[in-house]
């Protein structure tokens, strides 16, 4: 370990220049909780596997210069490719092999990284972070927060939150026998941060397993501090911690700049982009009524060479209008038998692989039906979720008549419109 030098304050009263920060990023778990049947680390968020997200993030905190990622051994070549655009001239991105156990990784993860320095002659590193890949959405904050305390004298720091539940301590068989001080407790994420000689101690020193890193420093008898942590540094573990992130990942307007540094400024906003589409159908007595991808028994459907479906068609229109690909049309060509009879549905899933096929993510999108017929009321909540899962985003469904007046208040017809949100994956 001769190539990590002693942080700042440490020792002699002769503080050393701040040196480089290294993050061991451990991404070898297989993600059973998850269940995606890949390991979690090469599961997609938006485009982007959690392992380039979590590197991404680290490195564009500003506050950290090498990272070392920890993979299965039969992920090593695709991890080198994922990674590669993250690793610069500034930046040194090592891939190493994991162990049965986080801690196994964890140590495998950090003799790569004296390997490395070793054989580089790279310059020390004053710090060492341990990061889960699973907290993939880590804002810069947190990550600044635990190398600052490090730098301050700290030998090893834990990101921290207040626990909001309250925790009982219980025996083998269930029972209840202890319920701690809730204000004395704290949910503990990552990255800890460490001096480079605690943390290699507490390995040294480390039995065959440990829950966390700053525990074996613990177990050394070393204090470890605490430092505020962040709710977006939660661990991906569960189908719906996933969707968490996906919303997480929809609902923050220019976090694409913030964890895309190389292919976007992060002082320029993402600006996501609108569209708009409507439709309108004559109704046809006797032919099946399909209406927001749902089937309509007591009502006559409306006519038209598809399945006179104008919910659909008109968020088909709204989708390929917000991308700026042109409308139903020009997605399916005119006078082609193949879409004789189409349904709304198949053309709406041709529309989103379209869309996701040029590089756009769907943000939500709104679909209004005018008409007496079918009631879309008692069905909307269905009709809701029917159509968010075709497209993969957020659909809100409404109705209205129109009193009477025009073609859709005589039953004549029915129309609807539709408005979306998309922007660049
Ligand atoms: N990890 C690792 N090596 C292991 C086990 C876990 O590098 N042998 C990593 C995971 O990839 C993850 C982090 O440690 O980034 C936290 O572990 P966890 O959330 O438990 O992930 P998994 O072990 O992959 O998930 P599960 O326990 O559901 O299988
Ligand atoms: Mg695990």
């Amino acid at each position: 370990m001769t190539r990590f030098t002693e942080a700042p304050g440490a020792g002699s009263g002769h503080p050393a220049p701040p040196g480089r920060v290294a993050a061991v990023v451990p991404a070898a778990g297989s993600g059973l909780r998850l269940g995606a049947g890949i390991p979690k680390a090469f599961v997609e968020l938006s485009g982007r596997t959690m392992l380039e997200r979590a590197v991404a993030g680290l490195l564009a905190s500003g506050a950290v210069d090498d990272v070392v990622v920890v993979v299965p051994a039969d992920r090593v070549a695709e991890s080198e490719a994922l990674l590669a655009p993250l690793r610069s001239g500034e930046h040194l991105v090592v891939v190493a092999v994991g162990g049965p156990q986080r801690t196994d990784s964890v140590r495998n993860g950090l003799a790569a990284l004296t390997a490395t320095l070793e054989g580089s002659g790279s310059p020390v590193h004053d710090v060492v972070l341990v990061h889960d890949a699973a907290r993939c959405l880590t804002p810069a904050a947190p990550i600044l927060r635990v190398v600052e305390a490090v730098r301050s004298g700290e030998g090893a720091v834990v990101p921290v939150l207040p626990v909001v539940d309250t925790v009982k301590q219980v025996d083998a068989a269930g029972y209840v026998v202890g319920t701690p001080d809730r204000g004395a407790l704290r949910a503990v994420q990552t990255p800890q941060s460490f001096a480079p000689d605690v943390l290699l101690a507490a390995y040294d020193a480390a039995g065959d397993v440990a829950t966390d890193d700053a525990g074996l420093v613990e177990r050394l008898g070393r204090k470890v501090a605490t430092v505020e942590g962040d709710p977006l540094a939660f661990k991906i573990t569960t189908a719906s911690d996933h969707a968490r992130a996906l919303e997480e990942l929809r609902d923050q307007h220019g976090f694409h700049a913030l964890q895309n540094p190389e292919d976007t400024p992060v002082t320029e906003p993402v600006i996501p982009r609108v569209g708009i589409g409507t439709d309108a159908h004559q109704v046809q007595p006797g032919k099946k009524c399909m209406m927001a991808c749902l089937h309509f028994p007591d009502d006559d459907g409306c006519e038209g060479h598809s399945d006179g479906d104008v919910v659909a068609h008109s968020l088909v229109d709204a989708l390929l209008s917000a991308a700026g690909l042109g409308d139903l049309g020009t997605l399916v060509g005119t006078g082609r038998p193949e879409y004789d009879d189409v349904s709304g549905e198949r053309l709406l899933r041709e529309a989103v692989a379209h869309l996701t096929g040029q590089g756009w993510t769907i943000g939500n999108a709104a679909v209004q039906m005018v008409g007496n017929r079918p009631k879309m009321g008692p069905r909307r909540l269905e009709a809701q979720d029917t159509l968010s899962a075709i497209i993969g985003a957020p659909v809100s469904v409404s109705a209205t008549t129109t009193d009477g007046m025009g073609f859709t208040g005589r039953g004549e017809g029915v129309s609807a419109v539709a408005t979306a949100l998309v922007f660049r994956s």
